[in-house]
């Protein structure tokens, strides 16, 4: 088969790595890519949302399956666009994308389908959600546990959890008046704060059957002990035993499902991965969020552990068939991965630094380092985003992959270089 990835990030590495794996893999190529995917395949320099430029070169090359990793080029109607041509492709379509896409469709869809989820209002503009803020909150130093949220894509920066009452007339403020988020921001919805663990919930689905992956946790904050701003993910670790197997199928039962299946009654049926971020509350779990794509990087630790062919799976989700094949088998030791990343990220940071001592790091056994944002030049691996690489680690218990993961990390260098230390002490917290 010839498959086509689109993205650059950890992630697209992962799916890349993997893939090419698969005997039945012939050509495979990454959009755009990182200097990571292009030792596994061929890097083709046509951005991620630039619909046109990827469907011309998926017709030109005749594709037999293209793979989508980021939420832009879903959002935008590619999937939907290949389509018309033809071209297979893994994701969901434009308007089933708009679970990630649209944080007020997501709602009135789990309010639809009766999935719990934060109690929430929609607002359309920044007066009369500070009229509710104000009518809610009399007092100037009231406490508001709230969650003002911008309707749109905001790469996870458009969520401002809020404490108090001047938090919350502050977030309406950016998101309804100064207009941080642009289009984003045209609506906002402003919701209860939960309180728990989250973690994530990634299931493969047909529209019809549905294949639950092993529940991971991400590390959003920047800092260790969940300190600091948030960020697209610092690590992520899987299988977490924060949730047990009963519990694995009460979310299916109750969350999945039924998102599944009213989406397809209003006849915007899902196909590809669904992702739940959930959050463990005492009244059991709530969806906060749905992402329509494999988290980043929660993909990174999931895929380490996958040992059935990958192409498999994707191909027969694309035909409606995952009925018809076998379950994944899971390696059963857990893998985690660590985020190294450039010296100011999430903020402003500089890129161009050369990265020394991947190859020391990568050819460790047990240790696979997944690139994220970098780039080749001149022969030298260089940096080129916030997020750098993804030192991924499998062993035969938490610890030990941690373990692994951090001896590898010590191995790559550049000015500037950080991680999270504590990527997987969640777990020991809960006693896994
Ligand atoms: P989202 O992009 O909606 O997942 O939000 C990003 C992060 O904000 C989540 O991972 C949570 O940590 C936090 N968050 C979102 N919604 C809520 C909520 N209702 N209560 C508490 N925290 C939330
Ligand atoms: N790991 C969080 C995300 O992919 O959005």
């Amino acid at each position: 088969m010839r498959v086509l990835i689109v993205g650059n990030g950890g992630r697209e590495h992962a799916l890349a790595w993997k893939l090419s794996k698969s005997p039945r893999l012939k050509k495979l190529w990454v959009a755009p890519g990182n200097a990571g995917t292009g030792l596994e395949a061929a890097n083709i320099p046509i951005a991620a949302d630039n619909i046109a430029g990827l469907v011309a070169f998926a017709k030109k090359e005749k594709v037999d399956l293209v793979v989508v990793g980021p939420e832009a080029p879903l959002t935008l109607g590619l999937v939907d666009a290949l389509a018309e041509e033809k071209i297979r492709a893994f994701g969901p379509s434009k308007a089933a994308a708009q679970l990630e896409g649209s944080k007020v469709f997501c709602k009135q869809l789990l309010r639809q389908a009766d999935v719990p989820t934060a109690d929430y209002q929609t607002f359309r503009d920044a007066d009369s959600a500070m009229r509710y803020i104000k009518a809610r909150y009399p007092l100037e130093n009231d406490k508001a546990p709230i969650v003002v949220k911008a309707d749109g894509l905001a790469s996870g920066k458009g969520v401002i959890v809020c404490s108090r009452r001047e938090d919350a007339l502050d977030a309406i403020d950016r998101i309804g008046r100064k207009n941080e988020f642009g289009k984003a921001g045209s609506q906002m919805i402003i919701e209860e704060r939960l309180e728990g663990p989250e973690v994530s919930v990634l299931a493969i689905t047909d529209g019809k059957t549905i294949f639950t992956l092993p529940p991971a946790q991400d590390h959003k904050p920047a800092f260790d002990g969940d300190k600091g701003p948030n960020t697209g993910g610092m690590g992520a670790y899987c299988p977490t035993p924060i949730i047990d197997q009963e519990m694995i199928e009460m979310i299916e039962d109750r969350i999945l499902v039924p998102t599944i299946h009213t989406m397809k009654r209003n006849r915007k049926p899902f196909r590809g991965v669904l992702y739940a971020g959930l959050m463990m509350t005492t009244a059991g779990p709530k969806v906060l969020e749905y992402n329509v794509r494999f988290g980043d990087p929660e993909c990174q630790p999931l895929l380490m552990r996958l040992q059935s062919d990958l192409l498999d799976i994707l191909e027969a989700t694309v035909d409606g068939r995952l009925s018809e094949i076998d379950a994944p088998v899971w390696d059963p030791r857990p893998a985690i991965c660590v985020v190294v990343a450039s010296s100011g990220y999430p903020g402003e940071y500089e890129t161009g630094k050369e990265i020394t001592g991947i190859d020391a790091a990568d050819s460790m056994p047990n240790v696979k380092v997944f690139h994220a944002g970098t780039r080749l030049e001149n022969g030298a691996v260089l940096t080129d985003g916030g997020r750098v690489l993804g030192v991924t680690a499998i062993g035969d218990s938490i610890s030990e992959a941690k373990l692994h993961a951090y001896t590898a990390v010590q191995k790559v260098r550049w000015p500037g270089a950080w991680c999270r230390k504590d990527i997987s002490d969640k777990a020991l917290v809960a006693g896994g």
